[in-house]
């Protein structure tokens, strides 16, 4: 099974530049990223994402907080495009399950990217409110649960088990740390990551001989002790 690539992104320029690219299959976007890209019309920044990427999927977030405006926002976000996956927190600020706003997103078959997940059990919660066909991806942030010490490998694994009889869930890793993240999602059969633009660049290089990779390390600190013009006397 392919491991799809998206890129979790929100500026504008890079966007356009990773659109071209046959590695990225689809963009992330989060409130977050749209900020440090300089949104200021939340609508119109969305747009302009969408007039760039016509084809690729893209996951725009809602920001509301509670069931009535994430419902609305929802409802508004995926009428911008075909290929929009509206990413809704798996829970609000409070700890409130949205469950029940997923479940009626899911009857109107609305795509939606669940965002925000930690734990298997998360994704439990969500497989029970959700149907058999609308298009759903789950977001599990593993970076973020290995940035506060856990282990996020069980929880990433006990997902993709509990979501093998649904054919509309793709479990995606977001949250990359580092290139080698995209190898372990492929061994564990995460149909998604979601990577940002300096770790996809890596990714494409990868193959170099460990020869090579020593070469170029030793390069490196050479290189800088002679701009630094370190010396020792002896
Ligand atoms: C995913 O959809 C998120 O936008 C993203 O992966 C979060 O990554 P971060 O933890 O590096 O901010």
């Amino acid at each position: 099974m392919k491991t799809k690539i998206f890129c979790d992104i929100a500026d504008l320029k890079l966007i356009k530049f990773f659109n071209k690219k046959k590695i990225v299959d689809g963009f992330t976007t989060n409130p977050t990223l749209m900020r440090k890209a300089g949104a200021k019309n939340y609508k119109l920044y969305s747009q302009q994402i969408l007039k760039i990427a016509t084809k690729k999927k893209i996951s725009l977030e809602v920001f509301g907080d509670n069931y009535k405006d994430i419902h609305k926002q929802a409802l508004k976000i995926n009428s911008w495009g075909k290929n929009v996956y509206v990413k809704i927190p798996v829970v609000n600020s409070k700890g409130l399950f949205m469950g029940k706003v997923i479940k009626e997103l899911c009857k109107k078959n609305i795509k939606m990217n669940i965002t925000a997940v930690y734990t298997s059990q998360q994704v439990s919660k969500i497989l029970k409110v959700i149907n058999k066909k609308t298009k759903i991806i789950i977001s599990l942030f593993i970076g973020r649960a290995s940035d506060a010490g856990k282990d996020p490998i069980p929880e990433i694994i006990k997902s993709i088990k509990l979501s093998k009889k649904f054919k509309n869930v793709e479990i995606l890793w977001a949250s990359v740390r580092e290139p080698y993240n995209y190898i372990q999602a492929k061994q564990l059969g995460c149909h998604i990551i979601t990577i940002p633009p300096s770790i996809i660049e890596k990714i494409e290089n990868f193959g170099k001989s460990y020869d090579k990779l020593t070469i170029e390390t030793v390069k490196t600190f050479l290189n800088d002790s002679k701009k630094s013009n370190f010396k020792i006397d002896y």
